[in-house]
């Protein structure tokens, strides 16, 4: 029988991911389709119960559903659970609903397709603590970088991170700005950058690193402000699409156990958001 899976959130209707996860069930020739549902928040235990009844096989979930979610959950899986977030459900061959959260570890892979894997004994500083910062957060430490600072705007936010790592310091931006030399790797998470946002800077990258290596979880645009700047300061990087692409592709696997080819998806969707 066909599969099916979704995507859930509000607003929805600007997801790439049925674009995304549909090219790949072609190119692998899988029997299966993926849709964009849009889900307001108190419709979510309905939306979730109607999903159940009709079989689907899985499912993304965006803003505002991935702390919302848990409580209709069987089961976590152990990053999904430190993270309090899920952004991908799978329904187990026992029928129960399973919730992963594939945002950092997907982040952590694009990191490392781009810069490789030598650079987990780096100072990675961290810009931002909202909901996406605490996954990617979770997932550097848990795949080997262990020198990690946070700096936020509310610096409590970023200690209540850092207190829930167990490791690692919280400072302010004016701070960050200031001690930025001693970073190799920089990683923006707020939402300053965003197409729709107001495209103010986090902070300037006047004392960067030489040979730091500067990461956006942004993609649309492509070269955030804050790339543009790290690019003019002669850092090597790291675009958000590779980010949105594996997260998608690790989801991908833990619903039907193949991984689909990111590069080809990352260059497909690189041409539609106007990058070389
Ligand atoms: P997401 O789920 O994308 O992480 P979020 O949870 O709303 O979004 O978090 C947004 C992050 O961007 C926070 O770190 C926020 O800082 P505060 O904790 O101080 O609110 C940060 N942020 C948003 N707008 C910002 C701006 N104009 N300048 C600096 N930081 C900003």
């Amino acid at each position: 029988m066909k599969k099916w899976f979704a995507v859930i959130g509000d607003p929805i209707e600007h997801s790439k991911s049925p674009a995304m996860h549909n090219v790949w069930f072609e190119e692998m020739a899988i029997d299966a389709a993926y849709i964009p549902v849009h889900v307001p928040s108190h419709q979510l235990e309905a939306a979730i119960a109607g999903f159940k009844t009709l079989g689907a096989s899985g499912w993304n979930v965006t803003i505002p559903h991935k702390t919302a979610i848990i409580p209709y959950l069987d089961e976590l899986d152990e990053l999904a659970e430190k993270m309090g977030a899920v952004n991908t459900v799978v329904r187990t061959k026992e029928g129960k609903l399973k919730g992963y959260n594939t945002d950092g570890l997907g982040f952590v892979r694009s990191l490392e397709e781009a810069v490789g894997k030598s650079h987990k004994d780096k100072p990675v500083l961290l810009i931002g603590a909202g909901g996406a910062a605490r996954g990617i957060a979770f997932a550097m430490q848990q795949q080997g970088y262990m020198n990690l600072t946070i700096a936020n705007r509310t610096v409590a936010n970023a200690q209540a991170i850092i207190d829930e790592l167990g490791t690692g310091r919280a400072i302010s931006l004016a701070q960050a700005e200031e001690s930025l030399a001693d970073f190799g790797i920089l990683v923006q998470m707020t939402s300053a950058g965003l197409v729709t946002g107001d495209f103010s800077m986090p902070f300037s990258l006047n004392r960067l690193a030489k040979g730091a290596i500067v990461a956006d979880i942004v993609y649309n645009p492509l070269m955030t402000p804050f790339l543009q700047a790290a690019v003019e300061k002669g850092a090597t990087v790291v675009t958000g699409l590779g980010m949105f692409v594996h997260q998608g592709a690790i989801a991908f696997h833990y619903w039907l156990d193949e991984y689909p080819n990111t590069n080809s998806m990352i260059a497909r969707l690189k041409a539609q958001l106007g990058g070389q």
